[in-house]
C-alpha cells in the first residue's frame, strides 16, 4: 500500500520569515491595535494604486459598507451591481436601506455588462458598483458613458484587482472609491482585510469617522503624545479599523505583489496551455482592452454535455482525488433572502444564471508547485476521462 497524495488546497497565503518577523515585532512594540503601522501600510499602498488617499479597513466587505454609507446611500436609493459576486456589497447596500439592482455580465469573461447596466439606470439609481472580476479589469470608460446623466457615482470592488491595470493604470487611481480586499485567498493579505482608495478629502473624512464608531478620533490620537482623550460621535458608525498586527503583514506583503502576481501569471498560463485542446473545459476570456490581469481566480466553464458530468459532480470528483476546487460565485440575485424578497424568477439575468451553473475555480497560489498543478490538470482530465465522453482534440 502506498501513501495518499497530500491534498492540494484550492487557495494558500504566501507568509514567509519577514512577514513573521514583522508581525511579531508589532505583537512587542507594545500597540497593536489601528496605529503607526496602519498609517504606513495606507501611505504605501495609496503610492501603489496612485491614489492620493487610502483607507484601511478591517475587510473589503466593511470598505464597501463604510463607503456606500459615506456616500449617502440609504431608503428609496437603487445601487446597480452585479449579481456574479460574492454578496458583501449587496448585504452591504441591503442593510443601508437601499434596493441592490442586479446586472447582467458578458458571459465569456464575466464583467459587468455597460449596457444593461444603462437599461438598468433610474431617476433613483444613486451607485454603481463594478467588480474587477477575477483580476481582469471591468470597462470603466464604458461604466462612466454608461451612467452618464444621472446623479450616480462608482464605487469600484476591487477586491480580485490588487496590481489590476486598466488601459495603462492601476486600479484604485481614478477618482472614484475603489475597495480593495486582503482576505487570506487575496493576491496579498493581511489575515482578513481591506483598503479604500480615493481622491475626495470630504468623502475621506467621513469614511474615517463611520469606520470607528462614527467619533471624530480614532485610538491612536486619542492616545497618542498629540492627542487628548476627548471624542465625540458625530454619526453612528462601526469597528471596521484595521490593526497594526494586520498592516505589519500588508506592508511586507505589498512590496512582493508583482512578485506574486507574476507567478500566479506563470500558473495561468500553464492552465491555459493544458486545456487548449480539451473541449469541455473553456477558460474565462480576455478583455478587449488595454489591461494587465492580476490572476486572483483562475475560472473555467465546463461544458456539461461535453463533460458528460455536471459542475457540481466535477467539482465533488475532484475534492474526493485530493484537488479542492472554488466556485466564484453563485449569483447573489439566486439566493433566498434575494429571490424571495425581489420575486426575481429564473431568467431574471440569462446569462449570469447560464454561467453560475458551469464555472469552477482551480487552484492558483505563488506556492502552487507545478508538480501539484500538473497533478490538478490529470486530475481534472482524468475525471472528465471517466466520464467517457471527454473529447481531446
Ligand atoms: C468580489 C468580492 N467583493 C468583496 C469581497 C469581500 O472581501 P472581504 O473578504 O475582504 O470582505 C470578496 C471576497 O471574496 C469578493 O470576492
Amino acid at each position: 500500500m502506498h501513501d495518499e497524495p497530500a491534498f492540494i488546497p484550492f487557495c494558500r497565503p504566501t507568509i514567509e520569515e519577514d512577514e513573521i518577523a514583522s508581525v511579531v515585532e508589532t505583537l512587542r512594540s507594545g500597540w497593536i491595535t489601528t496605529g503607526p503601522k496602519v498609517a504606513a501600510f495606507e501611505t504605501a499602498f495609496a503610492e501603489f494604486a496612485g491614489a492620493p488617499i487610502a483607507l484601511a479597513v478591517n475587510s473589503a466587505t466593511a470598505g464597501l459598507h463604510v463607503t456606500l454609507a459615506a456616500l449617502g446611500i440609504g431608503p428609496g436609493d437603487e445601487v446597480i451591481t452585479a449579481s456574479m459576486t460574492w454578496p458583501s456589497v449587496v448585504n452591504a447596500i441591503e442593510l443601508l436601506g437601499a434596493q441592490p439592482i442586479f446586472a447582467d455580465v458578458d458571459e465569456d469573461t464575466l464583467q459587468i455588462d455597460p449596457a444593461h447596466v444603462r437599461s438598468l439606470l433610474s431617476p433613483r439609481t444613486k451607485a454603481l458598483v463594478p467588480v474587477h472580476f477575477a483580476g481582469q479589469p471591468a470597462d470603466l470608460d464604458a461604466l462612466e458613458v454608461a451612467i452618464s446623466g444621472g446623479d450616480a457615482v462608482i464605487v469600484e470592488d476591487a477586491a480580485h484587482a490588487i496590481g489590476t491595470e486598466y488601459r495603462g493604470r492601476h486600479i484604485g487611481s481614478r477618482p472614484q472609491p475603489a475597495v480593495f480586499s486582503f482576505h487570506p485567498i487575496k493576491n496579498i493579505t493581511t489575515g482578513e482585510g481591506g483598503m479604500i482608495t480615493c481622491h475626495d478629502e470630504a468623502l475621506a473624512d467621513s469614511i474615517r469617522t463611520l469606520r470607528f464608531h462614527g467619533v471624530s478620533k480614532d485610538a491612536w490620537n486619542r492616545y497618542g503624545r498629540s492627542g487628548s482623550a476627548r471624542y465625540e460621535v458625530v454619526d453612528p458608525g462601526w469597528k471596521f479599523n484595521m490593526l497594526d498586527i494586520q498592516a505589519a503583514l500588508g506592508i511586507q506583503q505589498l512590496q512582493k505583489v508583482e512578485r506574486f502576481n507574476s507567478a500566479r501569471a506563470e500558473r495561468a498560463l500553464r492552465y491555459a496551455e493544458a486545456f487548449a485542446g480539451v473541449d469541455a473545459i473553456r477558460p474565462l476570456g480576455v478583455v478587449p482592452y488595454p489591461h494587465t490581469h492580476a490572476w486572483h481566480l483562475y475560472i473555467v466553464r465546463l461544458d456539461a454535455e461535453r463533460g458528460g458530468l455536471s459542475r457540481d459532480e466535477l467539482i465533488s470528483a475532484m475534492a474526493a482525488r485530493g484537488v479542492g476546487v472554488g466556485l466564484h460565485f453563485t449569483p447573489v440575485h439566486q439566493h433566498a433572502y434575494y429571490r424571495e424578497k425581489y420575486a426575481l424568477q429564473p431568467g431574471h439575468l440569462p446569462r449570469t444564471e447560464a454561467v453560475g451553473e458551469q464555472i469552477l475555480s482551480l487552484p492558483l497560489y505563488p506556492t502552487l508547485s507545478f508538480d501539484d498543478q500538473d497533478r490538478v490538470i490529470r486530475t481534472l482530465l482524468d475525471v472528465l476521462c471517466d466520464s467517457e465522453t471527454v473529447r481531446v482534440a
